[in-house]
């Protein structure tokens, strides 16, 4: 190791000891929760697809007294006063975001994916169908609109249409469905995946679009583990007259470094892109929205539509992880995230297990327990828990278990690839995961419960215990 890196090393450690000692002369049982979960993560092979370490520049860049700040407005434009700083944060981040993604105009204050999602929601509503309104009424804005013309316009807003890919094809709750503010929003119908290959049928959305008209395709995915085609889908959107917004949440990282390109790549297709930021991009938890010139005046007005405050302390965390997703490193460290999917998912394969469409072209696999093993998705997911490796369980399509016990079980590769693991350290995860669920049965009559020979929960523990320490992770913190 340099000698550079020791001293940084040695700073970090620092850094944190004094911060939890503050924190500890406040309330010292959140300074014992912060150690806790730090030592929880290092006893666990983390394979849920949506978590990630973020860097401790990132960790540290949000505890700061940016939060203090109140910045209800965008750039230049606030309505309060004294946010020459918090501009240039914004700034900054907002920069790195367009550079990073390419994108003509980058939205960096949503608080998370589901708010990225309603500003986006909302900013194509009121591109599309508020400003029209106005004109038509001749209005500036609503405050111009008469009662019975406020009625007319809010019942144009209840009555639109969007389409959205399944639930238990990989859509997410945010793209139309009744559990969230979407589906009570718009009148939606889902598009599935073919039933034989399990992968998106382009000519059967083509149909369903033209039958449907909705004023949104929606594309992306969280637990579909192949590459949608966004020019196919772009093509599809602009037949049909729909405003075509994708949800790169989970695999922004991928896009950052240049894993996906062309047809790949949603930027350079859709009207309109929102993202996570602390998922495969590796950022603090948060959102933003990438857009072209058109819809970038309604994405600004997210704040105060509906988001609070901008959380500043955050967007400048946003702004690091960007930078970060701007060195090569990152690029390397993209790739090897699908290298090392891959390496999971033929692992896997190779000792038996059913796997969602037959493999994987990104950051997750998605295992059939159900059909492999006899499990739900519940069961397996206590039992992985229980041999050390955490999880989470995911419907497969045309789910027979439901949403709620499921017959998956998602895996993704972000986490341990950032503590450095490669393909050989991923066959080995296989090993542990399909040791541990060969010895599980379901409790007769319980689709929750499992029975788990302990011997083997043990020996599964030893084996991800040295995986982690040939991986360690945040080596540079010492508590
Ligand atoms: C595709 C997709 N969009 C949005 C979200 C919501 O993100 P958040 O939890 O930050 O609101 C998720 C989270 O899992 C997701 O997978």
């Amino acid at each position: 190791m340099a000698e550079t890196e020791i001293n940084v090393s040695s700073e970090v450690s620092t850094g944190y000891r004094a911060m939890l000692d503050v924190i500890g002369a406040s309330e010292p049982g959140i300074a014992r929760a912060i150690g806790d979960e730090l030592a929880n993560q290092r006893r666990q092979l983390k394979l849920i697809a949506s978590e990630n370490y973020a860097s401790p520049a990132v960790l540290m860049a949000m505890g700061t007294w940016l939060s203090d700040k109140y910045a209800e407005g965008t750039v230049g434009h606030r309505f309060y006063a004294g946010c020459e700083v918090i501009d240039e944060v914004e700034s900054i981040a907002a920069g790195h975001a367009r550079a990073l993604f390419g994108a003509e105009h980058a939205y960096v204050q949503p608080h998370s994916g589901i708010d990225a999602n309603l500003v986006a929601y909302w900013s194509i509503l009121a591109k599309r169908v508020e400003r029209p309104f106005l004109d038509e009424a001749g209005a500036k804005n609503v405050d111009g609109l008469d009662r019975d013309a406020w009625a007319q316009l809010r019942a144009q807003f209840g009555s639109q249409r969007m389409m959205g890919m399944s639930l238990d094809a990989g859509g997410h709750l945010t793209h139309g469905f009744r559990a969230n503010i979407s589906g009570k929003m718009f009148d939606q119908a889902s598009y599935g995946t073919d039933e034989q290959t399990g992968l998106l049928d382009y000519d059967a959305i083509a149909a369903q679009a033209r039958e449907f008209r909705p004023l949104i395709l929606v594309a992306g995915y969280s637990a579909y583990p192949r590459n949608p085609d966004f020019a196919r889908l772009a093509e599809i959107a602009a037949e049909v007259g729909a405003t075509f917004m994708v949800d790169m949440a989970h695999f922004a990282g991928l896009v950052a470094g240049g894993v996906l390109t062309g047809n790949l790549n949603p930027v350079p297709h859709a009207d309109v892109v929102t993202s996570t930021t602390h998922k495969s991009l590796r950022g603090p938890r948060g959102g933003l929205v990438l857009c072209t010139p058109e819809y970038a005046p309604f994405v600004d007005r997210g704040c105060p539509l509906v988001l609070g405050g901008p959380l500043e302390h955050i967007i400048a965390s946003k702004a690091v992880a960007l930078a970060e997703a701007r060195q090569p490193a990152f690029a390397q460290y993209a790739a090897q995230i699908v290298t090392n999917a891959r390496a999971l998912a033929e692992g896997l394969l190779r000792r038996g297990v059913t796997l969602v469409t037959g493999g994987t072209d990104n950051h997750l696999v998605l295992a059939d327990v159900a059909a492999s093993y006899g499990l739900t998705g519940r069961q397996a997911e206590a039992a992985l828990l229980e041999s050390g490796v955490v999880t989470n369980r995911n419907s497969v399509p045309r789910d027979p278990n439901g949403a709620w016990y499921t017959s998956g079980i998602r895996l993704g590769t972000p986490a341990l690839t950032t503590l450095g693991m490669g393909p050989a350290d991923l066959d080995e995860v296989a090993d542990i995961m399909t040791t541990a669920l060969a010895a599980t049965t379901p409790q007769p009559g319980s689709k929750a419960k499992h029975q788990l020979d302990a011997t083997v929960a043990e020996a599964c523990r030893t084996r991800c215990a040295d995986l982690l320490a040939r991986h360690p992770l945040y080596p540079q913190i010492q508590l």
